[in-house]
């Protein structure tokens, strides 16, 4: 009647993806324990790491919680615990980590009445109440693993894509809040064809390339000619972290969702740390703290 969920970090966007490409980081997340209770209604009970509201409806998990509970309209309640260690506003999938927990968590105790993309569905729900926007890039990878792209959200249409053997994420996290929803607002309503041409250019080799383990290929891909050049002035030091890092042997760097953590992909652990090491680098040399991880995808 009870149990403890892991629920992945995830990077969006992943480049050139803005809205459709994301993947999963298996080494950092929150945990949650949702339980069934005979009282009906969704409550949450405990709230650990960070300033959550506890108000079913005001909170992310609980918002994705109260779709699916609409949905099946089962013949209990769930209580809902949150141990957020995923800090709100970094740029790796906060918000999308509460809304798919509440919702995998339900959907076992309730035999698995839905399939991963209905759980997708439900969990949108939340996302929309953070970021204002109903978009399921990191929504995705975290309930399939992996790569994914969202074909599109109204229907709901996910695809799994493969991941090369030797691919590692190193993400670093300056300690700044960037909320999506004021990312968001910064971006222009139109682009130019001949730009859209090259980022659509750049989505379907990147996808070409991770199906075929072509590393070269990726490398070529992982641009963001759109968003980029708009959200990085909202992210210090970004020039000087990108070049550091594709110095060091990254296939590319790019900003992870709508930031401020940036990502890096690399081909095998070892250049996965080296980059570590200058990315690191180059923040230390500011008064800006930071974390960082190393991710192998899987
Ligand atoms: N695709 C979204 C964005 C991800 O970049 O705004 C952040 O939630």
């Amino acid at each position: 009647t009870e149990i403890k969920i892991f629920s992945p970090a995830t990077v969006a966007n992943v480049a050139c993806g803005f809205d459709v490409l994301g993947f999963c980081l298996d080494s950092q997340g929150d945990e949650m324990i949702i339980r069934k209770t005979k009282e009906k209604g969704i409550k949450i009970t405990h709230i650990e790491g960070f300033d959550l509201p506890y108000e079913t409806e005001k909170n992310v998990a609980g918002v994705s919680a109260l779709a699916m509970y609409k949905n099946a309209k089962p013949d209990c309640g769930f209580e809902i615990e949150i141990y957020k260690r995923i800090k709100p506003g970094s740029g790796i999938g906060s918000s999308a980590a509460s809304a798919v927990g509440s919702v995998f968590g339900m959907n076992e105790l309730l035999g698995k009445p839905y399939n991963k993309t209905q759980l997708t569905c439900f969990a949108m729900k939340g996302e929309a109440l953070a970021s204002k926007s109903e978009h399921a890039d990191n929504l995705a990878p975290a309930i399939f693993g992996g790569f994914t792209l969202v074909k599109s959200t109204l229907p709901l249409d996910i695809i799994q894509i493969p991941t090369p053997q030797d691919l590692y994420a190193t993400i670093i996290h300056p300690q700044i809040e960037i909320k999506t929803s004021d990312a968001r607002e910064i971006l222009p309503k139109n682009i130019s064809l001949k730009d859209a041409i090259s980022q659509w250019a750049n989505v379907g080799s990147l996808v070409h390339a991770l199906h075929t383990s072509d590393y070269k290929l990726i490398h070529r891909s992982l641009q963001d000619i759109i968003i980029e050049p708009y959200r990085k002035q909202l992210i210090p030091f970004f020039d000087d972290v990108k070049f550091a890092a594709i110095k060091a042997g990254a296939l590319g760097c790019a900003i992870s969702g709508s930031g401020p953590s940036i990502f890096t992909l690399s081909k095998g652990k070892e250049i996965a740390q080296n980059i570590k090491d200058v990315m690191s680098l180059v923040y230390s040399k500011t008064n800006i703290d930071f974390d960082i991880h190393i991710s192998k995808i899987n």
